[in-house]
């Protein structure tokens, strides 16, 4: 089989770079053997987690083992640590741009400007930062087109559980008419913990602790996060140009224990239902807490699980259920998109 090594530059080390780095520190010899598909890591920008380059390759282990014992890398032992996330994205010395910054949906920064920069200077970009798709989708796609690299996104909705891919892709040539689900994994986890008597505030501290929360976690729990989630949903695969203020949007914070259990009581669960309808020419999207029946779908999918229903005109409703956050499940995201690049690059063939 024919290989391909391929210098990826990750910018931000958090929870989903770190994911990822982790995978790469366990694959290198499965990705090679399956997909021809060999890389070297050389560059990683974090302003608080630390930047190291080496243009021959960090190692994954390595770091993993730095951010395990110490909680950054800074004292990852070869290469230069003068560098940071502009080097990256101009760097002559790398392919692919992962970016992995938090996610802005006010301005999109500094995710926005990573991306922009990245694609101009031709390196391909593979983002689970939903500012910058929220706000410049087309913008982006436009400018990554025009400079004739890819920009994927894959674990901007559901992590790395298939959802934008599988209508871009996997149903492509579908006229996507509503989408309905469940898009937020840390307020379902909180529900579902409430549900087992947990309160609202230590659940919140275990989705923060099992990486599923935002940097704000504000951002959560009223709401926010699903919200963007229904504009990328609206504007990538439902040709919609909608921004988070057409959003009708509440969230989890006003619901207690005993709203939760009365729910139960009823044979009812509290979801948070995200929902994007096509009304003839125009886009309209919600994301409420609903009480829906034991016996609907979206009743049994529980912790930072998440579940999204594509109601299309080929094949009726489509529904994905899978983790909808996570270190590892939103590294995955990142993997695929990357071993896309591949295969594409590769001409279609692993
Ligand atoms: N905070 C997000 C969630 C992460 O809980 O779903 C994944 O987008």
């Amino acid at each position: 089989m024919s290989t391909k090594t391929w210098r990826i530059g990750l910018i931000g080390f958090g929870n989903v770079g770190q994911g990822f780095v982790r995978i790469l520190a366990n694959k290198r010899d499965i990705l090679k053997n399956r997909y021809g598909f060999e890389f070297k890591l050389v560059g990683i920008a974090d302003p608080i987690k630390g930047s190291v380059y080496d243009p021959d390759g960090l190692d994954p282990k390595t770091l993993i083992k730095l951010i395990d014992e110490k909680g950054n890398i800074k004292d990852y032992p070869k290469g230069r640590k003068d560098i940071d996330s502009l080097t990256i994205c101009r760097s002559d010395d790398i392919d692919i741009v992962v970016e992995v910054t938090p996610t802005n949906i006010k301005t999109g920064e500094p995710g926005l400007t990573h991306i922009r920069e990245a694609l101009k200077n031709k390196k391909h970009v593979v983002t689970s930062n939903k500012g910058p798709i929220a706000l410049a989708y087309r913008e982006l796609k436009e400018l990554a087109v025009k400079n004739g690299v890819m920009l994927r996104f894959e674990g901007v909705v559901l992590s790395g559980t298939p959802s934008i891919n599988l209508v871009l892709e996997s149903m492509a040539g579908v006229d996507v008419s509503k989408v309905e689900g469940i898009v937020n994994g840390t307020t379902n986890f909180i529900l579902t913990k409430m549900e087992e008597g947990l309160t609202y505030e230590d659940a919140l501290k275990e989705a923060q602790r099992l990486g599923y929360a935002e940097a704000d976690p504000t951002a959560d729990v009223e709401g926010w996060d699903a919200a963007i989630k229904t504009v990328i949903i609206a504007n990538v695969l439902m040709g919609g140009s909608i921004t988070i203020n057409d959003v009708e949007r509440e969230g989890i914070t006003k619901i207690t224990r005993e709203d939760v259990r009365r729910a139960l009581n009823n044979r009812k669960r509290i979801k948070l239902i995200a929902r994007v309808v096509r009304e003839g020419d125009s886009i309209k999207a919600s994301v409420k807490p609903e009480e829906v029946d034991l016996n609907h779908p979206l009743a049994n999918v529980m912790g930072a699980i998440n579940a999204l229903t594509f109601y299309t005109d080929h094949l009726g409703p489509v529904t994905i259920i899978g983790p909808g956050a996570g270190r590892i499940e939103t590294g995955q995201a990142i993997l695929s998109d990357i071993l896309a690049i591949h295969r594409y690059i590769m001409g279609g063939r692993y």
